[in-house]
Parts: C-alpha cells; structure tokens; sequence
C-alpha cells in the first residue's frame, strides 16, 4: 500500500521539500508520496491527530509549527534540546530535529570534519540553535555572534561549557573571525530578496576559513560569492536542505536515501 508522508507549514506553498521526496521516492522505485499541507496554528493538534488516524507514516513540521508541535508527539532528548521538532514518525509517534543532521551532513559532504573546529556562528534563532547544537556535538570551540547581543548571550548561556556571545561590530567580529576554522551565517541577511546584503564585512574573511551560509535562495550569497573571491572554502545551505529531508527519509523509512539526487531536484527549482 502507498506510504503517505508531507509537510505541514503556514504558508507552505513555497516548500521544495515535496519535490525533493518525491524525486527521491522515484529514484528508489518506493511506493510513496510527499504532499504539502497548509496547516493553520488554530488546527495543529487536528493535523497532527488526524495525520495518524488517517495513517499517514510521517511529517516534516516547518514555520511556525516547530515549537508548538512539540506538545503534541513525544520528542527525543535531541529535539528536547534544541527545543523544536522538524519531523514526526507516526508508527511511535516521535518527534525529532533533523536540523543538526543536516548541517553536520553538509559539512561533511564537503569534506569538513567539524570535530574540535573554531567555530563563529553568526545569529541566534532558530536556525542558529540547531547550527550551535551540531558545534557543541562535534566538541568545537564555538563564538556567538549576535545582532541582539542579549539574545546571543542567552542561547551562549545555555550552552555552557566556555561558549562566548559577541555583538557584530567590527571590533569584535574581526579578531573572531581571524582565530576562526569554520564562519556559519544563520542569520537572514542577504536572504531573497534582499540578496545585495552581507552580514559581514568581505575584508574580515581570510583564504583558511570554511564559510557556510545555511541560506538557499539564492544558492550563492553575496557571503558565499564574496568569500569564494577570498579563496575561502564554502557551502550553500541548499546542502542544509537537503541532508536535514534525507536524515527525515531515513527516520521514516531506515534508508540511504538518494542525496545527489535530491540536491539536483532543488538546485534546479532555485535556478527557474
Ligand atoms: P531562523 O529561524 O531562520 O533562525 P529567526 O529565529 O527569526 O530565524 O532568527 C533570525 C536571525 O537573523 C537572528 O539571529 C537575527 O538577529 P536578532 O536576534 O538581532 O534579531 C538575525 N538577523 C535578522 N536580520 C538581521 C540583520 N539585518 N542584521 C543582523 N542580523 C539579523
């Protein structure tokens, strides 16, 4: 029988997730579908209980659900964490955070072994948690850098074990950068459409630096674009995208799914 899986999200139109699924779904030769799901915060707790009822195997939980759907499944400690869950396995009604899976894969794909790295970790959202989350995991020395210090601070805090919180001026973020391995952007500067915009100055970067942006649209930031002039390593976050879907695909279904070809999927509907 047909295996159901999709994501539920306010609004949800502009999700590459179904595309990517399915193409891997294809590929596999699974008898499975991805669909997307415009799910209002009033209706959650409906989604998600009628989502089993009607057997559906599993969800990814995108903005703004991630939070609020943690009351609703039983999230592992990772998840717990982080404080947000991205998907949902409806056969043991778990909750997890791909999240962290998705930036280490990223890094590693690239060839980056984060362990005991120099990590500068710009932002402290959402996106920042998880990014400052596979930092801690891989034992690396890791600077926030926060626009919103005291939010910096806070997210530094709760990591304990040595983690410091710096503002984005120049003064502190240049002497970070120069003592830094690996710069990760989870900011949303320089983010379509405003895609003329850099969370930091070019001149700060160095040719030793990995430089990831967990942006995906555009593939290339004017951060990736101006630290590739550098001769700085880089990585797009359409690799985040991919590698946090492919650590959902196998929760769900306990497979290698098809990376590349999940990667070409979504570089392909970023380019139209
Ligand atoms: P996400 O879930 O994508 O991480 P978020 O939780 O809204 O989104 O976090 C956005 C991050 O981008 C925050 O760290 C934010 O900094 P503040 O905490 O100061 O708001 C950062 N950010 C957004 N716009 C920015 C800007 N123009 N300059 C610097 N940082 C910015």
């Amino acid at each position: 029988m047909i295996q159901i899986f999709g994501v539920i999200g306010d609004p949800i139109g502009h999700s590459l997730s179904p595309e990517m699924h399915n193409a891997a779904y294809h590929a596999l030769g699974l008898d499975c579908i991805y669909l997307p799901f415009h799910v209002r915060a009033e209706r959650l707790r409906d989604a998600i209980e009628g989502a089993g009822a009607l057997g559906i195997r599993g969800l990814n939980v995108t903005v703004p659900h991630k939070v609020a759907v943690m009351e609703l499944v039983e999230p592992d400690l990772l998840a717990r964490k982080i404080g947000a869950v991205n998907t949902i396995d409806f056969a043991t009604l778990k909750g997890y955070n791909t999240d962290v899976a998705g930036i280490t894969g990223s890094l590693e794909s690239a060839g980056v072994d984060l362990r005991g790295k120099r990590v500068l970790l710009l932002g402290a959202g959402g996106a920042a948690r998880a990014a400052a989350f596979a930092s801690i995991e891989a034992g690396c020395k890791l600077v926030i850098a926060n626009r919103t210090r005291s939010k910096g601070e806070k997210l530094a805090d709760e990591l304990g074990r040595g983690v410091n919180a710096i503002g984005l001026e120049d003064d502190e973020i240049g002497p970070a950068i120069a003592e830094s391995d690996v710069l990760i952007n989870a900011t949303s500067v320089g983010m379509y459409p405003e895609i003329d915009k850099i969370p930091i100055r070019p001149e700060l970067l160095h040719p030793d630096l990995v430089v990831f942006d967990l942006i995906y649209n555009p593939l290339e930031t004017m951060l990736l674009s101006e630290a590739k002039k550098k001769g700085c390593k880089t990585i797009s976050g359409v690799k985040m995208l991919v590698y946090q879907g492919a650590a959902s695909f196998r929760i769900w279904l306990g497979i290698d799914p098809p990376v590349d070809v999940m990667e070409t999927v979504v570089r392909e509907r970023l380019i139209l």
